[in-house]
């Protein structure tokens, strides 16, 4: 059934018996390894998800976990054979089940506690620019688009690092930047450091194949009570405006401090719709915005923050 499709994810449950008969009696999942307070199960790829015992609840507001499938028709039927129940959203619309994402197809399901699940399945190609690859393409497509791979594929104009004020490079995407672009690219950095979170700073692309890089430094999450949000749409309004000083037409943006700064993805994802769309509706550049999602479970928290966003004339949700 599911258990080889590759996910990651903890659920926390205070009812740990419950969920585990859920996931190893109707899902089908197998204990890879249990302590007192989680279970492991194996998934597919190498990886795996755990259930821990908390005194917290889940919302189900958001997608909770994503498994990735070949077949999206099967899983569902299987599934609904062993009485799985799926949602049914008018936005996006499904239709037994399964939504057409543009991208791919997704089905979501909620387990015992309330956390749901989603399965997708999406395009064989690597990459989706909402259907379209391509400036010209992407040029002609809605303002907002997901893409789907790293950064450092695309073809646009310029791209958004989320790194850290030293500018000198790190991990996650920070990481990839720096490595695609060869160390001109942090020489010329440092000379413009210290960039405090919220501020932005430009460089020329060096050997990538944007002509710039927009280098950003996003807020640490601690809770969300300290300014988070305001620094994340600040991090969204100085990159566009440096984006829209050197005429670009196209800017994509990574998914900004929802690595290693741990801000949670849905949050983040609807602070950028929501700061991108207020730059475009204000503005003729940059032309085009890709919200660039690294995984798929990232594109999905996109495609939601933008269907809840509902602009449909930035966005094609
Ligand atoms: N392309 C697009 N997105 C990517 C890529 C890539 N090649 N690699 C990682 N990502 C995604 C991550 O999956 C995450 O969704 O970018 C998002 C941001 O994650 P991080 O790169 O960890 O950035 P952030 O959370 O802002 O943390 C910044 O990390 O690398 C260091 O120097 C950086 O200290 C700074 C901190």
């Amino acid at each position: 059934m599911l258990t080889d499709r590759p996910v990651y994810a903890t659920l926390p449950t205070s009812d740990v018996a419950r969920l585990r008969r859920f996931y190893e009696d109707v899902l089908g999942f197998s204990v890879q390894q249990e302590t007192p307070t989680t279970i492991y199960y194996a998934a597919g790829d190498g990886t795996f998800f755990a259930i821990s015992r908390s005194s917290g609840t889940a919302t189900g507001a958001h997608t909770q976990m994503a498994f990735r499938t070949t077949n999206i028709e099967a899983d569902v039927a299987g599934l609904r054979e062993r009485g799985v129940a799926f949602e049914e959203y008018e936005l996006p619309k499904t239709v037994e089940g399964i939504a057409d994402m543009g991208a791919g197809r997704a089905a979501w399901l909620k387990d015992p506690d309330g956390n749901l699940i989603g399965i997708f399945q999406f395009k064989a190609a690597g990459l989706h620019v909402a259907d379209r690859e391509g400036r010209d393409e992407i040029a002609a497509g809605p303002r907002i688009a997901i893409a789907i791979g790293s950064i450092i594929d695309l073809d646009v104009d310029v791209i958004v690092n989320a790194a850290n004020s030293s500018l000198q490079g790190g991990g996650g995407v920070d990481g990839a930047i720096h490595r695609a672009a060869g160390p001109g690219l942090a020489e010329e950095a440092g000379r413009l450091a210290p960039c405090p979170p919220g501020e932005a700073r430009i460089t020329g692309g060096h050997r990538l194949k944007m002509r710039n890089v927009i280098h950003t430094v996003g807020p640490m999450w601690s809770g969300g009570d300290q300014g988070e949000a305001d620094i994340l749409a600040s991090c969204y309004r100085s990159s566009l405006a440096l984006a829209e000083g050197v005429d670009a037409t196209s800017v994509a943006f990574p998914a900004i401090s929802t690595g290693i700064y741990g801000y949670p993805a849905a949050k983040a994802a609807s602070v950028a719709v929501r700061e991108i769309a207020a730059w475009l509706d204000a503005h003729e550049r940059p032309q085009t915005v890709i919200l660039s999602a690294f995984s798929a479970d990232t594109a999905i928290v996109l495609r939601r923050a933008m269907s809840d966003f509902g602009r449909p004339d930035l966005t094609g949700e």
